[in-house]
Formats: structure tokens, sequence, C-alpha cells
């Protein structure tokens, strides 16, 4: 079953992204307190690439699990629609093939790939089964599929902290960053979310078997992997 995430417009997702390309990078460090870095290496280990193995982190961004990925030995690929994020990206990995383009219809054949990464990217998906889908298409049977998201914990005292957190600080943090609508939208895209089963259901339903995800930071982070099936990804969409 196919779960639309309700998200914005598409156009409108690349448009904020292009316009908070250049401060995404310190806005993340400040409100994870730097652990934002630790879970996308812990991302990175889940995708279990091997040297020389090729890999795609999707909806990219700056780039920053990409070089994760390129920091076990692998051959990176990384895209996003946002040029404005690819061009910060671009500088940080001069190693990586960076490409233009759209989550929901990956320009690469079925099975190109060992492993595929999203990192706070499926959240923003218009269409998050069809994404997950062409992840496991683009990825040969037997390599995996991870998936690293904000999710919301569902018991005190967390739950109240977050609520703290994401629905008062971090809309703070939007207006001293001068993009008050954009960080309005992160806590509303976190709660329109599956929680951790949820999205577990979408990955199997994307064809991913041995599906696990490990919650982290207190249950607000979520790493979820799968193995790609024979057939996963490549019924009609
Ligand atoms: C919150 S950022 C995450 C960036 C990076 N993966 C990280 O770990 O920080 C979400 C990124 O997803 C990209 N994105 C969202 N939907 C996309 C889509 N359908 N296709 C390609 N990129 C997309 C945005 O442009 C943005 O760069």
């Amino acid at each position: 079953m196919a779960v639309s995430s309700g998200t914005l417009p598409e156009g409108q997702v690349r448009a904020m992204f292009d316009r908070i390309a250049r401060v995404y990078d310190r806005m993340n460090s400040v409100m994870t307190a730097g652990l934002d870095r630790r879970w996308r290496a812990r991302a990175a280990d889940l995708a279990r690439v091997g040297r020389g193995s090729r890999a795609l982190d999707v909806a990219t961004g700056t780039g920053d699990l990409a070089l994760e990925l390129e920091r076990q030995g692998a051959e990176v690929t990384g895209l996003d629609f946002s040029e404005e994020m690819l061009s910060l990206a671009r500088r940080k990995g001069p190693g990586i093939a960076w490409r233009a383009g759209n989550a929901l219809e990956l320009p690469f054949a079925d099975d190109d790939f060992a492993a595929a990464t999203v990192g706070f990217g499926a959240r923003n998906f218009d269409d998050l089964g069809r994404g997950l889908r062409e992840m496991a298409r683009v990825v040969r049977p037997g390599g995996r599929v991870v998936v690293l998201e904000i999710t919301t914990p569902q018991r005190p005292p967390l739950s109240w902290f977050f609520g703290l957190w994401f629905d008062r600080l971090v809309p703070l943090f939007g207006r001293l960053a001068g993009d008050p609508e954009a960080y309005g939208y992160l806590p509303s895209s976190v709660r329109r979310f599956p929680g951790p089963e949820g999205l577990a259901a979408e990955l199997a339903a994307a064809g991913l078997h041995d599906v696990r995800w490990v919650l982290t930071a207190g249950g607000i982070i979520a790493l979820h992997s799968g193995t790609v099936g024979a057939q996963a990804g490549r019924w009609p969409r």
C-alpha cells in the first residue's frame, strides 16, 4: 500500500531547500548538537558497502551521508533535485558523482547499485512508497536500502521534550536563520511521517526483506534497513 506523505508540492519543497542551502549544515549542527554526523555514519554502516562497490545516496542535500559512504570505500553517486544544495555538495566531495534528479523517478537502471541510502529526505517525498520502490529497484538483489529519519517519540518525558524542541525551538531557530517558513515546515513534515512500525511496513511493501530498525538519540532518530529481494520495486509504478 502506498502512503502519500502529504508533503508540500514538489516545486515548493525544492525552492525551500534552494533557499536554505547556505545555512543548512550550520542549522543541523546547532539543532542536533553535532550528533547528526554520528547518525549518518551509522546509516552508512548499515548500507554494508564493500570497497569499490557502487552506492547511491538519494536526497543527498549538501552530501554528508554520501561522504560517509565514500569513507567506507564505496564509489558513490549523490542525487538531489535542489541545485543549490548540490552546488555545496560538489565542493565537499570532488570524488563523488553528484546528479540532479528526482528521487521518485531515479535516472538509473535496475540493479545498478549495491546499496541506496536516504538521510532526512524520505519525509519530503510526495509519494513515500514510490520513493522507496525506486530505491529498491536500482539496488541489486541482496543489496541494502537504508532510511535515516527523524521520528516522533511516543512516551513522556521524551515526547514532551520533543514537542518543546520541535514546535517551539526549531521554528525560533528558523526565524533567527531568516526562514521561518522552512523551519516551521520541518516539525510538520516529521509529524506527518509514519512512525517506526509504519515505515517498516512501507519498506516491506516496497519488496524489501529482513526489515529492521533501531532508534537512537532517545527515540528521536530512526535508522531502518532492508535487503532487496529478487523483484523489489519492479512492479508497475
Ligand atoms: C533535509 S535535506 C537532507 C539532506 C541530506 N541527505 C542530509 O543528510 O542532511 C532533504 C533533501 O532532500 C531533497 N529532496 C526532497 N525531495 C526530493 C526528491 N523528490 N527528489 C530529489 N531530492 C529531494 C531536498 O532537495 C533536500 O536537499
